[in-house]
């Protein structure tokens, strides 16, 4: 297993690319599914997780091309050849059950393992379930996997979800493209990468209205067709590295970021004393001399401060002028990079779902461990801002959302180097 090592080395400055979303991706490469015409994503990222999905497909019948270095995919799904999404891959990758409701709605039939746990928590995908239900289809939970059927077609209608479900919003939206009738989607997700779903099903045929709003409206079509659709940024990937010019000093441009991809973010750095501003390619982050500002930070579905942006937000805040508290509301148990960030001398302290982080002057590098993919790469911005050098392991969690981590880093001046295990 390869190793990252960081040394702590100064001020960044220079330019980094953002890639095409990774969350964004993994939904639309299943949309594949609701037709028998080709349908090219540009702007992909290039990822373990992609691959994974592209694995997925393929044992159920899908054509993937990866052209361009895999920056696109042309995938085609003439027929459905299998309907069994097998626990072997499944297990390694949640967004898997992302196959299940277009599979349901092209084909009334699907069989998906059920993802089971994962390190940040339970992770159930039961509002995925109860929402193919209304949607007519039939559900029988047996050794371990979801054995779907809906005769004659699903069919439209309104379901409201009891919480936001990104995955779940993600789902119902495919499968109603092809249901009889209109379905309306309540409390759906409002994230940047449903409204990008929205606007590729659109391009294939779909008819959608009201994404990025909490009521969803599709009429359910007989067929679509293919399309090209180039996928949205990649917001987390900004925050990210947003955040190693905010840690470690400097002053980087963020190329095809915008602010309104993450507003809420962007406040929570404004009042931390760091300055953000849009340029003519992307965004530019600055950070001046002396420690930025403990800020209180509540995780929300969008619009509000992103849970996959808390790990990273902690490394800032680890090294601020006074105790910030972060407050995770969407998933139990994501806290675990709090433990290996006390390794490099932080003060935190989690009690349920917050963590109390008093500012420490500085920290210092330490041999630590990633737990899940964003808690890696805080590790790493840590390391960044860390006196001596830091050695993240486990970094195939990295992989899995981070394309080419260190070359971008390393580009703005990071002494960040990939150490391969053989
Ligand atoms: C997606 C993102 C993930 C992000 C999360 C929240 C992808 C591939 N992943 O995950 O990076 O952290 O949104 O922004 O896009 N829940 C249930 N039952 C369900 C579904 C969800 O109880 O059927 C719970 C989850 O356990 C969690 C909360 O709802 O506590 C939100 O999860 P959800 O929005 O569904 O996250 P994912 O779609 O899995």
């Amino acid at each position: 297993m390869d190793s990252i090592l960081v040394k702590g080395n100064g001020p960044l400055n220079g330019q980094i690319p953002i890639a095409g979303a990774k969350n964004a991706c993994l939904t639309l490469m299943p949309a594949t599914l609701l037709t028998d015409a080709p349908l090219t994503l540009t702007n992909a990222p290039r990822l373990s997780d992609i691959k994974t999905m592209n694995t997925l497909l393929s044992s159920l019948g899908s054509e993937v091309a990866m052209l361009q270095d895999g920056q696109v995919l042309v995938l085609g799904t003439k027929t459905i050849s299998n309907h069994v999404a097998d626990y072997d891959i499944v297990r390694k990758m949640r967004a898997s059950i992302l196959v299940l409701g277009p599979m349901l709605a092209r084909e009334g039939q699907a069989v998906v393992s059920l993802p089971g746990g994962c390190a940040i928590g339970a992770r159930p995908v039961d509002l995925h379930l109860h929402g193919l239900e209304a949607l007519g289809a039939k559900l029988d939970l047996r050794d371990g996997y979801v054995h779907a059927t809906a005769s004659g077609g699903l069919k439209g209608a309104t379901f409201e979800f009891p919480f936001v479900s990104v995955g779940a919003t993600e789902n119902l939206l495919m499968a109603a493209t092809l249901a009889k009738g209109t379905t309306v989607l309540k409390n759906a997700a409002r994230e940047p990468e449903i409204v990008d779903l929205a606007q590729c099903l659109r391009a294939m045929g779909a008819q959608i209205e009201g994404e990025g709003t909490p009521t969803i409206t599709i009429q359910g079509v007989d067929s679509l067709h293919g399309a090209t659709h180039s996928i949205v940024p990649d917001r987390i990937e900004l925050g990210t590295y947003m955040l190693a010019p905010a840690i470690a000093g400097g002053d980087v441009e963020l190329l095809g970021g915008r602010i309104s991809l993450l507003e809420a973010f962007c406040e929570k750095l404004h009042e931390a004393g760091i300055d953000v501003t849009e340029t003519k390619n992307g965004l530019r982050v600055c950070r001046k001399n002396g420690r930025v500002n403990a800020v209180n930070v509540r995780t929300e579905p969008y619009p509000g401060f992103p849970t996959d942006l808390q790990a990273q937000m902690m490394a800032l805040l680890c090294t601020a002028n006074g105790t910030s508290v972060l407050e995770e509301t969407i998933f139990e148990n994501r806290f675990m990079h709090a433990p290996e960030l006390i390794r490099m001398g932080a003060d935190i302290d989690v009690h349920g779902g917050h963590a109390t982080v008093k500012g420490v002057a500085k920290l210092k590098g330490a041999p630590v461990m990633a737990t899940d993919l964003r808690a890696s790469v805080s590790l790493i911005l840590a390391g960044l801002a860390a006196e001596g050098e830091t050695i993240v392991s486990r970094v195939y969690h990295l992989d899995r959302g981070y394309e080419r981590v260190e070359e971008k880093l390393s580009a703005c001046g990071a002494m960040i180097e990939r150490i391969a295990t053989v």
